[in-house]
């Protein structure tokens, strides 16, 4: 089978590794991928938004599966466009992938099904002084969400009404998110652990994959500014079979019931973002694609052929092809001084070379090659995994750290205390 994955992150070096292990693979391109899914297919240097050009590519090619990384190119609708075309694509439809691309509609479709999240009020910019009025009279903290995609930096935790105002005036009268912040949902805090669930599915039926921790906080003890993902550890001791199984039965199922029925079926991963409150699992976001870095330690934790899970899904019948039997998992983020905010590129990386532990991948994120080095070129830069047969969370981690104190590049930057809430 010849396959198309979309991006260029951690998360695409995570799925072009695990896609390439598949008997079923005949050859793979990642549009445009990085200097470690070079190693494992060919990278082909297409803007990954530019769905026109994809299109053409994977019909010349004659593509038998095209897998979506990042929400953008979905989100515009890719997947409709090469449905059109005959190509079986794993990711949602325009419509489906509002879950994430429109807080405002899945807040109001887990509503509308029941589907336990936070309360929430949804106001635009013209109801700017009513948005500022219901604020004046709610509880802190609350928190004000950009109804449309921010790159992580749409969420923010107001404390009191003045860092709530200053949040709306950003949205409302500075625009500083464009037409994403010209809506925005207000949302009731909660409180709990966080974990990430994801559900591969037909649209229909589906798998649910081991469950992770994310640590979006740039500092440690959860501290500073929201990132994409500073690292991740699975299988989390949070979510045990019991939590699972309610996961299923009172939000995953429901909830591709409800984008089944009101004409939105949903065929991809569907990433659920959950806190754990002392009133049960409750929704935080739902994503319309893999989490990142989470899917760099799930996806080695699964036994079983993952393309073939992926094509099943995508052709409308999903085989249960993988399975967790065992293990754990930790990721490290190695980021750029200055993220989430400005950070520098092209900095050498030092000291790839000397790591070949069987129990150790190098996910390469924001990094590029020149003249045969190794650059950083982005703010995550790299995701130091390590993969344990045996479920030890905390040998998981010690195996990480020890990998990364040889690892260098100038501004290297990354948390100490990753897997640590699981540890306690
Ligand atoms: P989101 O982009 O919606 O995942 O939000 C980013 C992060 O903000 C989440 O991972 C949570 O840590 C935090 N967050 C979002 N919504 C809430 C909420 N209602 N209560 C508490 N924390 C939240
Ligand atoms: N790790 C969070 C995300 O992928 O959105």
């Amino acid at each position: 089978m010849k396959v198309v994955l979309i991006g260029s992150g951690g998360r695409e070096h995570a799925l072009a590794w695990k896609i390439s292990q598949s008997k079923l693979l005949d050859k793979l391109f990642i549009i445009p991928g990085n200097p470690g899914t070079k190693q494992l297919g060919e990278n082909v240097l297409i803007d990954p938004n530019n769905i026109n050009e994809i299109v053409r590519f994977c019909v010349d090619r004659k593509i038998d599966l095209v897998v979506v990384g990042p929400e953008k190119p979905l989100i515009d609708g890719i997947a409709d466009v090469l449905i059109g075309q005959g190509i079986k694509v794993f990711g949602p439809t325009k419509n489906a992938a509002r879950i994430e691309g429109e807080k405002s509609f899945a807040k109001d479709l887990m509503k509308k099904f029941n589907i336990s999240t936070a309360n929430y009020e949804v106001f635009s910019s013209e109801q700017y002084k009513e948005a500022l009025e219901y604020l004046s009279n709610t509880n802190y903290p609350i928190v004000i969400k950009a109804d449309g995609i921010a790159a992580g930096k749409g969420v923010v935790i107001c404390d009191d009404y003045k860092s709530a105002q200053n949040t709306i005036e950003d949205y409302f009268i500075k625009s500083i998110l464009g037409n994403a912040g010209k809506k925005v949902v207000i949302e009731e805090f909660m409180s709990g652990q966080e974990a990430s669930v994801f559900a591969i599915t037909d649209g229909n039926n589906f798998v649910l994959l081991p469950p992770a921790q994310d640590h979006k906080r740039i500092g440690e003890g959860d501290t500073g500014k929201n990132t994409g993902g500073m690292g991740a550890y699975a299988p989390t001791p949070f979510v045990n079979d019991k939590l699972m199984d309610e996961i299923s039965n009172k939000i995953i199922k429901p909830t591709l019931n409800a984008l089944n029925i009101t004409n939105n079926k949903y065929v991809g991963c569907l990433y659920c973002g959950l806190m754990l409150t002392d009133d049960g699992p409750k929704v935080v976001e739902f994503n319309c694609r893999f989490g990142d870095p989470e899917t760099q330690v799930i996806l080695p934790l699964l036994e079983g052929d993952f393309l073939e899970l992926l094509y099943s899904a995508a052709s409308g019948s999903i085989k249960e092809s993988v399975f967790y039997n065992g293990g754990a998992s930790v990721c490290v983020v190695a980021a750029s001084k200055g993220y989430p905010d400005k950070y520098d590129v092209g900095k050498e990386i030092f000291g790839l070379d000397l790591i070949n532990d069987k129990d150790i991948i190098i996910y390469h994120a924001g990094t590029k090659e020149q003249n045969g080095k190794i650059l950083t070129n982005g703010g995550r830069v790299l995701g130091i995994t390590s993969i344990l047969k045996e479920n030890n969370l905390s040998y998981a981690k010690q195996r990480c750290y020890e990998v990364l104190s040889k690892i260098n590049f100038d501004g290297i930057y990354y948390r100490r205390d990753i897997a640590d809430k699981a540890l306690k």
